[in-house]
C-alpha cells in the first residue's frame, strides 16, 4: 500500500535519478571518442562546461587576416559557426604601410620582409586589443586555420592537462574558478608547425636533471589513446609517432614554429606587447614569440609560462584552388592548382566536412 507521504518523496527521488542519468549519458556522449580513464580527471575541473560556450572557454576568439582575403573570411565564418564558436576579426596589416618611425627597436627592415612585418603588426593589434580592453583570456587564430570537428571535446582534455601542469601538487584541493584552463599561464600554444620538447633544447641538456625547475619544465600530460590523432604514418612533427601512436601531449613549450593559434591571458598579452613591440623585436613574429617562451622563462626575465599541445589542435588548411593563395607572407606555387584541400594532423577536418555538417552526414577522416 502506498502511504500518502511517500508519493512526493518517490517522485522527487525518481526525478533526481533521471536527471543524474541524463548528465551521465550526456557527458559520455560528449566524450564518446575517449576511453573512461581519460575522461575521469575531467570531473575535478571547475568551469569545464564553459569550454562548450561560444568562445571555447576563453573570453574572446580573435582571427587576424587581411580584409581583402574574403575567401578565407567566408570559409572561417562558416567552419567556426558549424563547430559552435564565434570569432571577432582583427584586420591584418600590409608591412609597407608601417612607417619606419613606428618600427620597434632592433628591426632591420631589409632583413625582415615587409610581409613578415605586416604579419607581426596584425598579431600585435590583436594583442594590444586584449591589453587595452582588459580581456582576461583570448584565443588568437590566423585566418587559414582548420581543426577537428571534435574541437570542444579535445579542448576539455587539454584543459585537464593544462591544470595538471599548473597545479601538480593540488590533486585534492580546489582549482581556480576564473578560467577553465587555469590562471597560471601566459601562452597556450594550440596551433603550430611542430616543436621539440624542452628537454631536447641545448640549454637544458644538463645531466642529470635534478634542478626542480627543469624537472617541472620536463613534465608532460599525456592523452592516450586519442582517436583524434591521425595514424602514426600520417602524423607530422618532430616526435617519433611510431613509438607513441595516437598520443597527444600537453607540455611546457620548447620552441614552437608557426603562430597558427595561441591563447593569451591578460598577463601574457602584456608580456608579449612589451617583449615584441615596446621593448624590441628580434625577428619574424612566430620566432620572436617562441624565443620569448624559450628564453623568457626565468624570473629575472619575464617569468614566462608557455604551454603547448603536440600534435597541435589547429593547423593551416591548404585550400583547393590556386596554390599561391595559401600564404599572404610567402609567394609559392604560382600557377599550380590544388584539386582537394588538405590539412596536416587533423583527422575529421572541420573544413573538409562542411558539407557533411550541413546535411547531417557522417564525418569523413582525411586518413582512411
Ligand atoms: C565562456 O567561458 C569563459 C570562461 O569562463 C568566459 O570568460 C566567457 O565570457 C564565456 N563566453 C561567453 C560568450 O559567455
Ligand atoms: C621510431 O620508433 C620506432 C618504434 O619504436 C622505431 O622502430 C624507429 O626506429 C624510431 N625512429 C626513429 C627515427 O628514431
Amino acid at each position: 500500500m502506498i502511504q500518502p507521504r511517500s508519493f512526493p518523496f518517490g517522485l522527487g527521488f525518481f526525478t533526481s535519478l533521471l536527471l543524474l542519468l541524463f548528465f551521465y549519458v550526456s557527458k559520455l556522449y560528449f566524450f564518446r571518442q575517449y576511453p573512461y580513464h581519460i575522461i575521469g580527471p575531467h570531473a575535478r575541473q571547475p568551469l569545464a562546461n564553459n569550454i562548450e560556450n561560444s568562445t571555447l572557454g576563453f573570453e574572446k576568439v580573435f582571427v587576424v587576416g587581411l580584409p581583402e582575403r574574403s575567401d578565407k573570411r567566408d570559409a572561417l565564418a562558416l567552419t567556426s559557426s558549424l563547430t559552435g564558436f564565434k570569432i571577432d576579426w582583427i584586420d591584418g596589416v600590409r608591412g609597407e604601410t608601417i612607417p619606419d618611425k613606428a618600427l620597434p627597436f632592433g628591426v632591420d627592415r631589409l632583413k625582415l620582409w615587409e610581409t613578415n612585418l605586416g604579419s607581426w603588426r596584425g598579431h600585435m593589434n590583436a594583442v594590444r586589443t586584449i591589453v587595452a580592453e582588459g580581456i582576461s583570456t583570448a584565443l588568437i587564430l590566423e585566418d587559414d586555420m582548420d581543426w577537428d570537428v571534435r574541437l570542444k571535446s579535445q579542448l576539455k582534455l587539454i584543459a585537464v592537462g593544462a591544470l595538471d601542469l599548473q597545479y601538480p601538487s593540488t590533486k585534492t584541493s580546489p582549482l581556480p574558478e576564473s578560467s577553465p584552463y587555469g590562471n597560471d599561464w601566459d601562452i597556450l600554444w594550440l596551433g603550430h608547425c611542430g616543436e621539440v620538447f624542452p628537454e631536447l633544447l641545448e640549454e637544458n641538456a644538463i645531466e642529470p636533471p635534478t634542478d626542480p625547475d627543469l624537472v617541472s619544465v620536463f613534465r608532460k600530460y599525456t592523452i592516450y589513446p586519442d582517436s583524434t590523432v591521425p595514424p602514426p604514418e600520417h602524423t607530422r612533427g618532430f616526435q617519433n609517432f611510431s613509438a607513441h601512436p595516437y598520443t597527444r601531449w600537453v607540455h611546457t613549450s620548447g620552441g614552437p614554429i608557426c603562430s597558427f593559434a595561441y591563447a593569451l591571458s591578460q598577463q601574457g598579452a602584456r608580456k608579449v606587447l612589451f617583449d615584441l613591440s615596446v621593448d624590441h623585436l628580434a625577428g619574424p613574429f612566430d620566432n620572436a614569440l617562441a624565443g620569448l617562451c624559450r628564453w623568457g622563462r626565468g624570473k629575472e626575465r619575464l617569468g614566462m609560462r608557455c604551454l603547448s599541445v603536440t600534435p597541435p589542435l589547429f593547423v593551416h588548411h591548404r585550400a583547393k584552388g590556386a596554390v599561391n593563395g595559401d600564404s599572404d607572407i610567402q609567394s609559392i606555387g604560382a600557377g599550380e592548382l590544388r584539386e582537394v584541400g588538405t590539412t596536416e594532423n587533423i583527422v575529421w577536418s572541420a573544413r573538409r566536412n562542411i558539407r557533411n555538417s550541413l546535411v547531417g552526414g557522417i564525418m569523413e577522416s582525411q586518413f582512411s
